[in-house]
């Protein structure tokens, strides 16, 4: 890894750690990324306020997402970084696929007894971001979170392939299990209960809807200016969200973030 490193004209350099405990600070290895860089195209890659498709962030997301699906390089264009927090503030976050979006909000399906789930549970505030780094996008998200309606969930389960559908049951996600053989038998012997009939949707598995109060869009390089236009919701009786923010569409209003 360090030759290749090396290779890229990358180095690694030594730190003093910040953990301190009381003892002399650790020496840390680093590996410095800085020289990591992606050549751009230049300013025709520029994204103004003149390009929005249109001034509903959705219909705006979803020009965007269809651009994004006719680009042969993007391997799952659906898929999204999802942040969650517990209630005293301690975020995590893990790739999930968004599985339909509508003026409503974005919708995704998991265990509801996962880490995320007991957390949107407590806290039910997420946060998406999408990256489509051969189109140099990235479109973030936020919002509150519901469970969707359980007919919603039954109908996306039965929808999925049988493997995924025993994949759901196996075992409860993020829990901690002996080894992966575990999984195997119990895989093994789901297939075996179910060869002739449906996979009931298990009660611990269903969707949840992102409802966004916040979308931004994003476009450009990262080591040059690039352009962040960002919508947000004006909430019942709010006249604005500041000076220089313009009308969208609805309850949306928009404006310019600086790089
Ligand atoms: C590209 C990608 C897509 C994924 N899609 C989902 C998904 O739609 N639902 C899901 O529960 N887990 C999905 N996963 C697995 C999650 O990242 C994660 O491991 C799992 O949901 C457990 O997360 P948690 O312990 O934080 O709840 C996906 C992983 C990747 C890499």
């Amino acid at each position: 890894m360090l030759g290749d490193a090396k290779r890229r004209g990358l180095r690694v350099w030594v730190s003093l750690g910040s953990c301190f405990s009381g003892q002399a600070p650790a020496q840390e290895r680093v590996m410095d990324l800085g020289a990591l860089r992606k050549s751009y195209r230049r300013d025709e890659e520029a994204f103004e306020e003149k390009h929005l498709a249109s001034l509903n962030p959705i219909k705006q997301f979803s020009v965007w997402f269809e651009e994004a699906m006719q680009c042969p390089s993007i391997g799952e264009v659906n898929a999204m970084c999802l942040a969650t927090c517990t209630r005293d503030g301690k975020p995590s976050a893990r790739m999930v696929l968004l599985k339909g979006f509508s003026q409503s909000g974005f919708r995704f399906f998991t265990n509801l007894e996962s880490r995320k789930g007991k957390e949107l549970d407590s806290n039910p505030f997420a946060s998406v971001v999408f990256y489509w780094e051969p189109l140099n996008r990235q479109v973030r998200i936020e919002g509150s979170v519901e469970k969707l309606p359980e007919e919603e969930s039954e109908q996306y389960f039965r929808s999925r392939p049988k493997s995924s559908q025993i994949g759901a049951v196996v075992s409860h996600q993020s829990t901690v299990i002996p080894d992966r053989e575990y999984l195997r038998k119990k895989n093994s012997e789901l297939e075996e209960q179910y060869r002739e009939v449906a996979v009931p949707k298990p009660p611990y598995w269903g969707g949840y809807i992102l409802k966004p109060d916040v979308v931004e869009f994003w476009q450009g390089q990262t080591n040059r200016l690039h352009d962040r236009i960002i919508f947000r919701r004006l909430r019942a009786g709010s006249a604005s969200t500041g000076p220089m923010n313009h009308k969208g569409e609805g309850d949306w209003v928009y404006e310019r973030l600086s790089p």
